[in-house]
């Protein structure tokens, strides 16, 4: 397997499912349309539910794309870990009551293996089945020739997949071996295992029940595909690194950002953690604008504001005191205009967007700093484990300081 950039693997992987018949769709915006169960799309499936009940009929019934997606339930998380970030692209194939299971699996790992292709040794990928899913074993097993005792039966936990309401259903995953080096050592140590040695790639759902959001099933008239690949994380096989801050076009977003602060990235935790945010956060807010979401104090313009609003700490912690986003998000806008030409388009407005917000936190954020050191100060001094909720309020209703940032403030204190 040979070093591939990121960009280049997204157009391999759409090119050959092209050759498979499938047409080519662009990504669709981030902002969900006519779906009230989600504030932001979250995977390849979730803007094409509707093809895969049958309710709306679909262009071709083999589609392929790359999803723009975000998710941010780990918010708090992201810089903390290398794992972490919000925003991501999910390479998926489709079929709408079209191929199914006999030619999913086979075409997953002609991709992955084949010398044409990624030529991914097939000794590092190890498949995972749902545990009643007999079919999706034997064609591994029987088919493809994995070794029964490499294939790994998993519960509804792992190898079921279900967001919300929606097309669900069991699934097959495949998971590639970083080495023992990541392992934890266990004799049981095999996908699933809680260690970092094997990484989900890609998975793909078998999407055949409706999850009718109050507990039950029901049958789809028709029998579908569903599979998700992270493009940062296949990039990360590929180039042999660590995590998707050391992915060539995300590194070069994060070197601008070590670039503006004159710090160097591997060098002190605390400023690692604030490179990390900086880098994922101005890349979900460029394309968050860039779909027409606006900050606001709701759903999801405020998802948005608390991305911009920690992405503006973030620098602060690092020394930066001006303005700086414009020259972050540019870098981020280069990297993938060629794949996402809105950027390009939609430029200046991004640009425009980002700088209002930052100038309107920076109006707000010194002055509540100040309070709110002051406060931790003296809740340590007696030491307690809480700041007043009558304070929290005095800062966000006399200062604008936002609630979540104070919470997040306050922890980094353990308070
Ligand atoms: N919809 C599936 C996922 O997001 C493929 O993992």
């Amino acid at each position: 397997m040979k070093w591939t950039s990121l960009n280049e693997l997204r157009e391999k992987y759409l090119s050959f499912f092209e050759s498979k018949g499938h047409l080519r769709l662009p990504s669709f915006s981030l902002v969900p349309m006519n779906d009230k169960s989600l504030l932001l799309i979250n995977s390849g499936m979730a803007p094409m539910k509707k093809f895969f009940t049958g309710e709306v009929e679909p262009p071709r019934h083999r589609v392929t794309t790359c999803q723009k997606c975000i998710r941010t339930p780990d918010l708090e998380r992201v810089g903390h870990t290398a794992r972490h970030g919000t925003f991501f692209e999910m390479l998926g194939n489709f079929s709408f009551g079209d191929y199914f299971k006999k030619e999913a699996i086979p075409w997953a790992w002609e991709f992955l293996t084949s010398p044409e292709w990624l030529d991914i040794p097939p000794e590092k990928l190890w498949p995972s089945v749902y545990v009643d899913d007999e079919e999706a074993f034997d064609l591994w097993h029987n088919v493809i020739g994995i070794p029964a005792e490499r294939i790994t039966k998993l519960g509804k936990e792992d190898n079921f997949w279900e967001h919300g309401t929606g097309p669900c259903g069991p699934c097959s995953e495949i998971y590639f071996d970083r080495g023992e080096k990541y392992g934890c050592g266990k004799p049981g140590c095999r996908p699933g295992c809680d260690c970092d040695r094997f990484m989900e790639i890609w998975n793909n759902v078998f999407s055949q029940f409706n999850n009718m959001g109050d507990g039950t099933y029901t049958e789809l008239k028709q029998k579908n595909i569903d599979t998700g690949m992270g493009l940062e994380r296949l990039a990360c096989v590929m180039q042999n690194v660590d995590n998707m801050f050391e992915v060539d076009t995300i590194r070069r977003v994060l070197d601008k950002v070590c670039e503006i602060s004159g710090k160097t990235y591997g060098e002190n935790k605390d400023n690692d953690i604030s490179i990390r945010v900086v880098t994922d956060h101005v890349r979900s807010a460029m394309f968050m604008i860039s779909d027409g979401v606006i900050p606001s104090n709701e759903g999801r313009g405020y998802v948005l504001r608390r991305i911009i609003r920690r992405a503006c700490r973030h620098g602060k912690l690092l020394g930066i005191n001006h303005a700086f986003l414009v020259d972050v998000v540019n870098v981020a806008i280069a990297e993938s205009e060629g794949a996402y030409p809105e950027l390009r388009e939609r430029g200046d407005y991004i640009r425009k967007v980002l700088s209002m917000e930052e100038e309107r936190f920076d109006a707000t954020i010194d002055a509540g700093l100040n309070i709110l050191s002051n406060l931790i100060r003296g809740a340590v001094k007696e030491h307690a484990d809480v700041i007043s909720g009558e304070e929290v309020f005095k800062l966000y209703d006399t200062y604008g300081f936002p609630i979540d940032l104070t919470r997040e403030i306050a922890e980094e204190s353990h308070l």
